[in-house]
């Protein structure tokens, strides 16, 4: 059919034609929402789950939500080894701006775009002028383009910490006037540098303890609460985990149907079943299979033989865009690792397991694994056992050639 009225759309936060399955999150967030512009105690979202299903997306629709509501919002991409100091400040500039037009005071705005600006401008402890000499040249200044002067004394401490304590008080405080909120959304949050994590943590609990309308909304891998609580034990507390899963059968049809009854355009039943049998429900492959299909059936409605001609195409699209480039970012030794996860089954697995499958000791194979979880291809779901962070990924390694 017309490939230019195809609706789906595979790719990373790409926003599905139809969000399904995730009504009770949206309603979950509106009540979060609603409580804390009340100034009641509420726990912040945070939203975990594998690879391409469906977390960046989510994340966006809650930032929408916000945004209905009158709210202050911005949103941060954490990096490894990036301090996430610059990224916030950019994300509550921007959630500064979307509320402040409608605030009454414009001094009072000036003032904590001030404060904005010192934060942001704030170098890391140890990382002053001495610590930019080694370059050779002075590294010229970074301007976070905030056209009022910074402030003094206040969120520029160079701890962290301290730091955003100040500043999200500040910040909340202008939304309070406003009887609206702000939120902050951190995704790949896995990724913040620990020092970082931890004072982001901290600082969420501070606020929490004012009842100021201020909240971070996180998504990241199925790990992340163990991240967050080897950083403040009391990380359970200040978030509410909403682990996000493949679509059921229904949720899965919904997301084909929806979009192609918009277009005039049907499935059979045959159809769905054999669609949900190559995608096993996970968003990305929804899309990706659901792509493939609509531009290899000549007419509506489809058929079960369409998803039959197609599906080699969406796996050999899938093989280089979706596994293909995870694979390629691993070294070789990383590589033999995911081979012999691979042969072990799809779960998770024993590590214990994976060095006899590779006859090595346990211990020497602590670097292939580390580095695999740094890059974010596997994660631990528990002491001793490892697991793909990509759905299908064991399936992928054994059918290439050894
Ligand atoms: N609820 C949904 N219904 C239908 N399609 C969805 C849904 N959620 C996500 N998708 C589709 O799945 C794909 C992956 O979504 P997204 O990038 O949000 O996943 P992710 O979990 O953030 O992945 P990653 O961990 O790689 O960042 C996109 O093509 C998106 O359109
Ligand atoms: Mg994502």
């Amino acid at each position: 059919m017309d490939p230019v009225r195809n609706p789906y759309a595979p790719g990373a936060g790409q926003r599905p034609p139809e969000l399904a399955g995730r009504d009770r999150e949206l309603g979950q967030f509106e009540v979060v929402l609603e409580r804390i512009a009340r100034g009641r105690p509420e726990r912040s979202l945070v939203l975990t789950g594998l690879r391409g299903v469906g977390k960046t997306v989510l994340l966006n629709a809650l930032r929408s939500q916000a945004i209905g509501r009158l709210w202050g919002t911005g949103k941060i991409e954490a990096r490894p080894d990036q301090s996430i100091r610059r990224p916030v400040a950019a994300a509550l500039h921007m959630a500064l701006r979307e509320i402040a037009p409608r605030h009454r005071d414009p001094d009072r705005v000036d003032a904590v775009l001030g404060v904005l600006k010192a934060f942001a401008l704030r170098e890391p402890a140890g990382a002053g002028p001495a610590g930019r000499r080694g370059a050779g040249r002075a590294v010229p200044r970074w301007q976070p383009g905030i056209d009022v002067p910074a402030a003094l004394g206040r969120a520029d401490s160079g701890d962290l910490e301290i730091d955003l304590v100040e500043l999200f008080a500040d910040a909340a405080s202008v939304a309070t006037d406003l009887c609206v909120g702000i939120a902050l959304y951190v995704d790949e949050m896995q990724d913040v540098p620990p020092g970082d994590v931890s004072a982001l943590c901290a600082a969420c609990h501070e606020l929490s303890q004012t009842g100021a309308p201020l909240i971070v909304v996180g998504a990241g891998l199925p790990h992340l609460p163990s991240v967050l609580s080897s950083s403040k034990s009391y990380s359970e507390r200040l978030f509410h985990y909403l682990r996000i899963d493949r679509l059921d059968r229904e949720g899965a049809d919904r997301a084909l149907k929806a979009p192609a009854e918009r277009e005039g355009v049907e499935f059979s039943a045959e159809a769905l079943d054999a669609l949900y049998a190559v995608s096993g429900g996970y968003p990305y492959f929804v899309q990706a299979y659901g792509k493939v299909t609509w531009d290899a059936a000549p007419a509506s409605p489809i058929g079960k033989d369409d998803v039959l001609v197609a599906a080699p195409t969406a796996d050999a699209e899938l093989a280089v865009g979706f596994f293909g480039s995870r694979y390629e970012r691993a070294t070789p030794a990383e590589r033999d690792y995911m081979r012999a996860m691979a042969g072990l089954g799809d779960g998770p697995v024993p590590t214990a397991e994976v060095a006899d499958a590779l006859g090595r000791k346990p211990s020497s194979l602590s670097p292939a694994r580390d580095s695999l979880l740094k890059k974010g291809l596997v994660y631990s779901a528990e002491r001793g056992l490892v697991a793909f962070t990509v759905p299908h990924f064991g399936q992928f390694l054994r059918g290439q050639p050894g």
